[in-house]
């Protein structure tokens, strides 16, 4: 434990909001910083909240300014044994004698020793636990973040940044940390939204491969069979509420008949009911249609979503084939919705669903009513949490995401945001942030992010650490893309040319 400094008194510090140290020559001590001091009944735990120099031959500008004049300063007075750093502690709480945390109701004196707290005090302060995900090392510490897997995902999670800013690699961590869980440790059955196909490497990698399973987006199929009235609804939002009553009834008398079955034969069994009206028959049939030229529909689900939710594994569902968005959400809605019902009946493992551009899938606003996926994450963001059904938003724009959602997601952990808008609403939805934090997510670099929330006792900076597994090759810097691209150019001409 080395000590860094010494309680200075100025005209309004110490006081339980704050205190002020004098910095030991040879000691190292930046804004961020976590310290400790003794006061009465525990040790106070801190965060330099900044650090300052002073020099009192620099304080009377009218004295520098007329010495100046004839020599410099520093020819005539010592004034290089003046200077002192100093450094202003936000007090967070005490560790009191009893093993237990307080909040912080006495300063400590002028004059007390500053010291850099024990790693296991810090430990327990921030509330990492030693046998969670590890995410990174706190900055300035040797201290490994290792973050509770309830705490930080019974109430689901949000990652938000800029893009670039290190979110997917962040979720790649992650999902490392999950595959690395052994069975008496407890573990999720993990899916994946990859909207971009970013994940998908990690089916290459040998430490992964029989861990992951990916299901290209043009795989999926809808089972027509097991739909509800509710996700028909959500599917033909175009239908009247007569329509859709129709349709559910016609439904539920074929699916009595019928175990599976197509959309033709749907099709056909309601252009020969006797009871459905000519116009809401076509009305239905010119529906069908549409669906049917998503080509997401057949009798059954493929792959069935038992299939997608193994325990101590990853399903990748990489939809980087699809254009529209709409049938992006259809997707999306359905695996959300079978994985919610069947958890909730307990026939799968507890799981967590990873939304990349959450913020299409569940939009803010009224227009985004009509989205097809927002009510079903909805519904998990506020009732996952009974049934272990945990969701990770992940998001460049939390403006756009659902306020309601967002303030569903008990932890935060947000990089590099710039957007005044977005830090803004950020500030609003996570609990904990202070202006002065706030203010510094829009300067943090790649790969350093805020953890704030149930996850962490107090809110705390985080340099996540580096991933196992290969990078996918989405992420390369421009050079090498613009340099792979020709090569293969040019392997393509050379090949050619030998064919002749
Ligand atoms: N912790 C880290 N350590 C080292 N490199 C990182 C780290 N985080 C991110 N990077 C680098 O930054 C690049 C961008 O990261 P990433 O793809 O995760 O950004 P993103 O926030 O998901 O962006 P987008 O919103 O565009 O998807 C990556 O290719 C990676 O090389
Ligand atoms: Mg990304």
């Amino acid at each position: 434990m080395s000590e860094y400094g010494t309680v200075v008194s100025t005209p309004d510090s110490p006081c339980t909001r704050k205190f002020s140290f004098v910095i030991k020559k040879d000691a190292i001590v930046r804004k961020g910083q976590f310290v400790e001091v003794a006061i009465e009944g525990g040790r106070l735990i801190g965060r330099v909240a900044d650090v300052f120099k002073t020099n009192r031959y620099f304080e009377r500008p009218e004295s520098v300014e007329r010495y100046e004049n004839s020599r410099p300063m520093e020819d005539i007075f010592p004034v290089g044994n003046w200077e002192y750093l100093v450094a202003e502690v936000a007090p967070l709480g005490v560790y009191g004698s009893e093993g237990r945390f307080e909040e912080v109701s006495f300063p400590p004196s002028p004059g007390a020793k500053v010291n850099e707290p024990e790693r296991f005090v810090l430990l327990k302060f921030l509330g990492f636990d030693e046998k969670g995900l590890e995410i990174g090392e706190l900055p300035f510490h040797d201290v490994k973040v290792r973050l509770n897997l309830t705490r930080m995902l019974q109430k689901h999670l949000a990652i938000l940044a800029i893009s670039g800013a290190g979110k997917s690699y962040l979720v790649s961590v992650i999902l490392e940390e999950l595959l690395r869980r052994k069975k008496e440790e407890g573990q999720l059955a993990t899916v994946i939204i990859d909207t971009h196909g970013e994940y998908v490497s990690l089916a290459d990698d040998p430490n992964y491969t029989d861990k992951v399973n990916v299901i290209r987006g043009d795989e999926i199929k809808i089972g027509l069979s097991n739909l509800s009235a509710q996700q028909i609804s959500e599917f033909m939002p175009n239908l009247s509420h007569v329509q859709a009553r129709e349709f559910s009834r016609l439904l539920r008398s074929m699916k009595s008949g019928k175990k599976h079955f197509g959309i033709e034969e749907l099709m056909k069994t309601i252009e020969e009911d006797e009871k459905t009206k000519a116009v809401t028959k076509e009305v239905l049939n010119s529906v069908l249609v549409e669906l049917t030229e998503t080509g997401l529909f057949d009798a059954t689900d493929k792959p069935s979503v038992r299939e997608l939710a193994q325990q101590g594994k990853v399903s990748i569902i990489d939809l980087s084939s699809f254009v529209s968005s709409t049938q992006k959400q259809m997707i999306v809605s359905h695996v959300a919705r079978n994985l919610f019902n069947l958890r909730r009946e307990e026939s799968i493992p507890p799981f967590l669903l990873v939304l990349e551009e959450a913020h299409q899938f569940v939009p803010e606003g009224a227009k985004a009513e009509r989205a097809m996926s927002r009510g079903i994450i909805q519904t998990i963001a506020r009732e996952g949490r009974k049934f272990h059904a945990s969701l990770c938003l992940i998001s460049q724009r939390p403006v756009q995401l659902s306020t309601t959602v967002l303030s569903q997601c008990n932890t935060h952990i947000i990089l590099r945001v710039t957007n005044p808008y977005d830090l803004d609403h950020i500030g609003e939805s996570s609990e904990g942030i202070t202006r002065d934090v706030l203010n510094q997510i829009s300067g943090l670099r790649v790969g350093t992010g805020l953890i704030v929330g149930e996850a962490v006792n107090y809110p705390i900076f985080v340099r996540v650490r580096k991933r196992i597994s290969k990078e996918s090759s989405k992420g390369m810097p421009l050079e090498e893309a613009a340099r792979e691209f020709a090569n293969r150019v040019k392997q393509k001409k050379e090949d050619a040319k030998s064919f002749m």
